[in-house]
């Protein structure tokens, strides 16, 4: 990618959860840009808050949660001002997601022809049931998807081919930007890097934009332009994907990085296990969320949130150690470029 134009902003977006214990505040204030054709991957430990961000996108956040702040502006217009209508509208026609279980979007009692047919014909309600067949079996077969699977039901398919089908539903109305969140997780590992193959060539095919949400630090690795790593309700860490791997900023992504096997390639270092657990939500630390974990926390960690900047053209990153603050004695570690 060359020039980057940018599909979808996020800024300043809050989501909680009210809960018998209190509210959860699991996305805090992020802000982010997803270039348009990019597929960016979003990693991070379980419960730091990355469905909850990607069904925030779309506006899918469900009771006891709601988005407490902040703006999302896609292709430049701010869906936070829109209606329902406009939102139904805008789900499926402009952003799509996909789950760990496809079966729980798929209806069992209908065919994949039908499935796709019903969503050309919500979305495009002049379509002919004719012309929209035929759109739905040009894509499937695109998709590596045999002309006779496309009378199959759900259960019929393989947990591979079922994820294809729901890209699909994206794709047939040239949905711009497709979550999919844990989309791969179910599969075995040769379905999973099959499936992560695929999913690079239906980008560069069809040019549509991909938001990969995962656990999985070597799918990212293999799969993604560039990576998000979110820590406790925040993005801690985005860039370039082998700019990250290779050095990574942030305390915390240098832990995660160093707890994969076979992704730090210098086997000289030992795989390492961060100490701590992830906080709760309902009472996050003071300061930076991250500090009570950290190797190298200085006291302003624990007393001032860092924010999110900027400290290399294209690398953002939300800690202290690369901002000025006024304990600081020793000057900003060098970051390479
Ligand atoms: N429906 C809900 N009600 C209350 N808390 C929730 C709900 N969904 C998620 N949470 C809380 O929000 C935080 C982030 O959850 P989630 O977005 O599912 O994280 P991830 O996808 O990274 O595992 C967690 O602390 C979780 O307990
Ligand atoms: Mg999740």
């Amino acid at each position: 990618m060359d020039e980057k134009e940018v599909l979808m902003q996020v800024k300043d977006l809050s989501v909680t959860y009210e809960t018998r214990l209190g509210p959860v505040s699991a996305v805090d204030s992020v802000s982010f840009d997803i270039f348009r054709g990019e597929i960016l991957g979003l990693v991070g430990e379980s419960g730091c808050g990355k469905s909850t961000m990607g069904k925030a996108l779309m506006r899918m956040i469900q009771p006891p949660g709601w988005i407490s702040g902040g703006q999302l502006i896609f292709e430049g217009e701010d869906i936070m001002a829109y209606n329902e209508d406009q939102m139904r509208d805008f789900r499926g026609r402009k952003i799509s997601m996909i789950f760990q279980d496809p079966m729980t979007s798929l209806n069992p009692v209908q065919r994949v022809d039908e499935h796709i047919v019903e969503a050309i014909q919500v979305h495009e309600p002049k379509t002919a049931i004719e012309n929209a067949l035929e759109r739905a079996k040009i894509l499937m077969q695109r998709l590596g998807i045999q002309k006779r699977r496309i009378n199959s039901y759900p259960h019929q398919l393989s947990g591979g081919m079922r994820q294809r089908v729901m890209v699909g539903l994206g794709l047939v109305l040239n949905a711009n930007l497709i979550v999919a969140d844990e989309a791969t997780t179910s599969l075995d590992v040769i379905v999973e890097a099959k499936l992560a193959d695929q999913l690079k060539e239906i980008r560069d095919e069809f040019g549509v934009t991909l938001l990969v949400i995962t656990h999985n630090i070597a799918l990212v690795a293999e799969l993604s332009d560039r990576v998000a790593v979110m820590y406790a309700g925040h993005v801690v860490e985005l860039g370039p994907v082998e700019e990250i791997f290779d050095h990574p900023l942030h305390p915390y992504t240098q832990g995660l990085l160093q707890s994969v096997p076979n992704i730090k390639l210098d086997e000289r270092e030992e795989l390492y296990k961060m100490g701590g657990e992830p906080p709760n939500l309902t009472h996050p630390p003071s300061g930076c969320r991250f500090h009570p974990r950290c190797p190298v926390a200085m006291s302003i960690c624990e007393q001032n949130e860092p924010a999110f900047q900027e400290v290399v053209p294209g690398r953002f990153v939300k800690c202290w150690l690369y901002q000025d603050h006024p304990d600081k004695e020793t000057p900003t570690i060098e970051v390479a470029e």
